[in-house]
């Protein structure tokens, strides 16, 4: 029998962002959504990935000096090492500078344009650089982006529009019929209300002003309106548009996109609209998820109130963090990220009520069984009220999850965990132990005890993935799949446990709070974000390298760029001409009669047509508010090599 397919997807993130915990916790919520599904028998794809197109991307490379595609690379690999830090068990990760993706929007976009659904006329309005979006001179709120509030830009400029206004009532239409398709239900009459009714216009779906994105095919000086390009992952991640369309076939259309409520309306007014033009299935459910809010109300970068996963997840372990996100944040709502609520939450939850259940019967197990799970004899009532919250269990959490209510479905696990340490209290085994005619009884106990800890330990696997694996080690479990806990006899009496160590060990609040602010103080700005190492190269690699000494004799801004100054430098026997982007950092007379390092063997490319003989080296913060060029006392001169 083939398996039923379950196709979940994240957003694709830009990454421009700081990576931080209002992004995982997108991520954490598909994995956990994903891993039940698989748990319960599904085949399950999840997608995740990188937004990389964009004159935002393009404006943070040319800010840095780099290529878009070299910053792009470098973040991608953070956010890569992020995931693997936070255990996302995802299946693909697409980048949509992939070529395989490239081509396929392309096609989608030639197909639109030959039916008459994007056609070329005139764009004037004003774009919010920082959101990648359109808005009309009435959109505006006291002129500025009515999403973020960030100032906005006019541009005016030859585009393709896509005629969205004809597909508008088939959406309405659609979303009336669907009442699963945008989900929380409040959203979806926000989008109905605020977007669809006042009628749609149509879309700008090229620009001309910038190149750093997905080439027009028949109009090369177009790029394509980076939300299409951006959107159309979901499908071209599957091989749509490409010669092999099996998965494509097998998993769309997808059971749930996963996304904030600031990307809902792309999601369910922009994403059905295409695919319906495409003549292609619209996905079951979009669901908004709420924000993640830090005390000074929504996390972002510009705030400078993120909170760091890679700081927490060192601090706290993975899944702590996962934990704290998954049931403390109501699903759909806003939530509170607190360090002070965490590390309460992690102390009682986790710790006492979980870590402590494992722990003591564990203990009891060694003591009273020489490590051996004893065989159960008869029931009392005492064990039947804890066997059946213990079967309850899973039914319970599959309801939840199907309707995407994490929290609840941990809050079900929860009960069993509460039940079964309610259960020692109850049936006081140290008390039975001192009577040797209540072995049997104290067998029996122990032997409940142990499955449902196994019970648990299998229903908390999509949500705390590595203590799951942690409690099937010590409790010796090798029976470990959901059909096993339909019954309660899935533990093997005669099981040799392996009393292991603690799951989660208490924290001292008040030392642990002090020592997060002290990181906080260290990293003023930002706490570090997740930021790979570059690959690593050999020493022959790094002497390929020339790098100089050069004095700076003139420099001068170059007409035209607000970025870009020219430098006359001398490098001892030669002189040169070098074009650097830290306009921003520095005045051009500032610099003059400094000794600067440059690289001095790389290859000569022109910038606003002016040429540049190397590269001036230079050091940045993390955020790249502070940058200086890297310099070597006067004394040594012009020329002199650097190793
Ligand atoms: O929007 N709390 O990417 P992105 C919760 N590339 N969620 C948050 C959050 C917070 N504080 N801050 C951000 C994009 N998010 C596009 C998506 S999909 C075809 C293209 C969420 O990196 C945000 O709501 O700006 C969004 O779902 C996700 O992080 C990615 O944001
Ligand atoms: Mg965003």
């Amino acid at each position: 029998m083939t398996k039923k397919t379950y196709y979940i997807t994240t957003p694709i993130y830009y990454p421009s962002a700081n990576l931080h915990i209002g992004n995982t916790y997108t991520t954490v919520a598909a994995d956990a959504l994903a891993r039940f599904k698989r748990l319960t028998g599904y085949d399950v794809m999840l997608l995740t990935g990188t937004d990389e197109h964009g004159q935002k991307i393009q404006r943070l490379a040319e800010a840095k000096g780099v290529s878009p595609k070299e910053y792009v690379d470098e973040i991608v690999a953070g956010i890569k090492e992020l995931w693997k830090m936070m255990n996302i068990s995802y299946d693909k990760f697409i980048r949509t500078t992939e070529d395989y993706h490239v081509k396929a929007v392309q096609k989608i976009f030639k197909k639109l344009y030959d039916q008459g659904d994007i056609y070329k006329g005139k764009y004037e309005g004003w774009y919010c650089t920082p959101c990648e979006s359109f808005w009309t001179e009435t959109q505006l709120v006291d002129g500025k982006c009515p999403d973020c509030g960030r100032p906005v830009e006019k541009t005016s400029e030859e585009a393709y529009f896509f005629r969205m206004s004809k597909y508008a009532p088939k959406l309405i239409d659609y979303i009336k019929a669907h009442p699963d398709f945008i989900q929380p239900e409040s959203r979806k009459n926000e989008m109905i209300n605020n977007f669809l009714k006042p009628g749609l216009q149509d879309l700008c779906v090229s620009r001309t002003s910038f190149n750093w994105g997905v080439p027009v095919t028949f109009d090369k000086k177009h790029v394509i309106y980076v939300w299409i390009d951006a959107l159309a992952n979901y499908i071209t991640a599957l091989g749509y548009g490409s010669e092999n369309q099996e998965l494509y076939k097998k998993y769309w259309p997808a059971d749930v996109h996963l996304v904030g409520k600031d990307i809902l309306r792309f999601h369910t007014i922009y994403w059905p609209i295409m695919l319906m033009a495409l003549g292609e299935p619209i996905p079951k459910k979009v669901f908004g998820h709420g924000w993640l809010l830090v005390n000074g109300g929504k996390m972002s970068k510009s705030k400078g109130n993120v909170v760091d996963p890679v700081v927490l997840v060192n601090n706290f372990g993975t899944d702590a963090v996962r934990y704290y996100l998954l049931r403390e944040i109501p699903f759909g709502a806003d939530g509170l990220f607190n360090n002070e609520i965490f590390i309460n939450k992690i102390n009682s939850d986790l710790a006492n009520d979980l870590g402590n259940l494992l722990s003591r019967t564990c203990t009891m197990i060694e003591k009273y069984f020489d490590g051996i799970i004893p065989v159960p004899s008869e029931k009392e009532a005492v064990d039947s009220k804890l066997i059946d919250i213990a079967l309850d269990t899973p039914k319970k959490m599959e309801k939840n999850m199907n309707d995407l209510r994490i929290p609840d479905a941990l809050d079900s696990i929860w009960e069993l965990v509460s039940a079964a340490n309610k259960y020692i209290d109850e049936t006081t085994p140290w008390i039975l132990a001192k009577d040797a005619d209540k072995k049997n009884r104290l067998g029996t106990v122990l032997y409940n005890l142990s499955e449902s800890l196994r019970i648990i330990a299998i229903c908390i696997s999509p949500y705390l993935p590595e203590t799951s694996e942690k409690m099937y080690k010590q409790l010796n479990a090798d029976v470990v799949s959901w059909d096993s806990i339909a019954s309660f006899d899935g533990t093997k009496a005669g099981t040799r446990i392996h009393k292991g160590e603690i799951l989660f060990p208490r924290i001292d609040l008040d030392k642990k709070i002090e020592e997060l602010n002290a990181l906080k103080q260290q990293n003023s700005t930002n706490i570090p974000k997740a930021k790979a190492c570059k690959k690593e190269v050999s020493i022959d690699d790094f002497e390929k390298l020339d790098l100089r000494v050069a004095k700076v004799l003139k420099c001068e801004a170059i007409e035209g760029s607000n970025k870009l100054l020219k430098f006359q430098l001398d490098l001892g026997k030669e002189k040169r001409q070098v074009v650097s982007g830290i306009a921003k950092y520095y005045k051009p007379e500032e610099l003059i009669g400094k000794n600067v390092v440059v690289v001095a063997n790389l290859k000569p490319i022109k910038l606003k047509g002016e040429i540049s003989q190397g590269m001036i080296l230079s050091a940045a913060s993390e955020d790249n508010k502070k940058l200086f060029t890297v310099s070597v006392p006067g004394e040594l001169p012009a020329g002199s090599t650097i190793s």
